[in-house]
């Protein structure tokens, strides 16, 4: 098995002496191997499994559409279920947002975005407008041009010379803040980094990208919703557009459907994925609003149109499994009955004063722990100890699927997760960072 296949985000020598798992079936949030062992996925398979591995529902939706029609062009067709898909989103979206580009996967949604905001500055006049502008340590996705945008040298470094000129700003940094706030009281002082790079990029600059709630590949940085609506204000002081990447915060992953709710603010675009089919089927919508979408609508000749195609775009079988998503967050309540508080309690209880635990934070029901060498100083470990992924072996062992950004362990499970197994999980959590790092 190892022989062939190349794994994403993946040293593949690291398969010598830690063997790759053979997932063979999946239920709730249990992950089986061919031997049976369980292995439970708090991490809803990088974010995207909603609801649960296999949720029937959205099973049986995608068999019926697949019985009926499993692919079709989307170009000169359209079809009910993306119809019913926009239809239903409108009325859940922020106000404003009312026009859906289907692709299918995160990054290339936001790749739309930017040619989108680029294109649309460009249609109306604003021709010097051709940069972009983003928070440090965000993520947006692999692709070359989210990838410049991105601010994690871990994915971007080696390839420096091939990106796009972005302008990154210093973000909020809650845990380590300059100003000495707490995330929970502040008013986002931290803004000024913000202020200074409009005041001398805005001009040129064709949108701001970021990631609403927290930035999650940066460790789950959990910010001040005060942050998001300052921006919002920059933007519309400075003609940039903004761009809400909701891959990651989108779908209640903060207790909220979309994270730009805490702020109050509608975005000029917002990019949605993972949650989005419950992780059964890839697709990714860039959504923006009727004044974007008008600024491409003309005769043809005048080449105004938005020249991007994928061949899967608006699948019909995603649009039914994103369908049945929709539902299932109604009818069953799924929000109002998430058990967050219970989760992070327990997290709190049982790490919370461990001495390399230097903080818990958490927005619904995502909870990270920092883990640091010295608590008083906030200082992190020697990254090339791999404490991160040490930790994630020993979980591993234990048939718990805990994978660390960096030494960031994190919880980001299904929606319906039930206290029984938060209470399995926690348990072996805390007993894996214990045997990496003592009690
Ligand atoms: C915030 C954010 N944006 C974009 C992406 C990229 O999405 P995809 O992996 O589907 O390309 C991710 C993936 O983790 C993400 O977390």
């Amino acid at each position: 098995m190892k022989d062939h296949i190349w794994h994403p985000c993946t040293q593949m020598k690291d398969h010598e002496t830690f063997p790759l798992i053979k997932a063979d079936r999946a239920e709730g949030i249990y992950i089986y191997d061919e031997q049976g062992k369980a292995y439970m996925d708090i991490i809803s398979s990088w974010w995207c499994n909603l609801l649960g591995h296999g949720n029937p529902r959205i099973k049986e939706a995608v068999k019926k559409q697949m019985d009926k029609m499993e692919h079709v062009m989307f170009a000169g067709f359209t079809h009910e279920p993306a119809e019913q898909l926009c239809e239903r989103l409108v009325k859940l979206l922020p106000e404003g947002l009312c026009k859906f580009f289907f692709v299918d996967n995160g990054s290339t949604s936001v790749e739309v975005a930017m040619k989108m905001s680029f294109q649309y500055h460009h249609q109306t006049g604003k021709r010097e407008k051709q940069r972009f502008m983003t928070l440090a340590n965000g993520y947006h996705g692999e692709t070359l041009g989210v990838l410049s945008m991105g601010g994690m040298d871990f994915y971007a470094q080696m390839y420096r010379p091939l990106l796009l000129d972005g302008i990154h700003v210093p973000g909020p940094d809650c845990y380590r803040c300059p100003y000495g706030c707490h995330r929970d009281t502040c008013q986002a002082e931290c803004i000024v980094s913000a202020e200074a790079a409009f005041e001398k990029h805005g001009h040129e600059t064709t949108a701001f990208l970021f990631e609403p709630g927290f930035q999650g590949a940066a460790g789950m940085r959990i910010y001040s919703p005060i942050y998001m609506k300052k921006l919002r204000a920059l933007c519309d002081a400075y003609d940039v557009n903004l761009i809400a990447d909701e891959i990651a915060a989108g779908y209640g992953r903060t207790g909220k459907l979309f994270a730009c709710e805490h702020a109050g603010i509608t975005p000029d675009f917002m990019c949605l994925s993972k949650g989005l089919t419950g992780g059964f089927l890839p697709m990714a919508l860039t959504v923006t609003t009727e004044r974007i979408y008008q600024a491409f609508y003309a005769d043809f000749n005048e080449k105004k149109a938005f020249v991007h195609s994928t061949t899967y775009s608006g699948n019909p079988m995603a649009c039914a499994a994103a369908l049945e998503v929709l539902n299932i967050l109604k009818e069953e309540n799924v929000l109002e009955r998430t058990e967050a508080a219970y989760l992070n309690k327990r997290l709190t209880e049982s790490l919370g004063s461990h001495k390399n635990v230097g903080e818990i934070r958490s927005i619904g029901l995502i909870n990270a722990m920092e883990l640091v060498d010295d608590k008083g100083a906030k200082a992190a470990f020697d990254s090339t100890k791999r404490v991160g992924y040490q930790v994630y072996q020993e979980a591993m062992k234990r048939g718990l699927l805990l994978r660390p950004m960096g030494d960031v362990p994190y919880f980001n499970p299904p929606l319906n997760i039930t206290r029984a197994e938060i209470d399995k999980a926690v348990d072996i959590c805390a007993e894996s960072i214990k045997a990496v790092l003592g009690e």
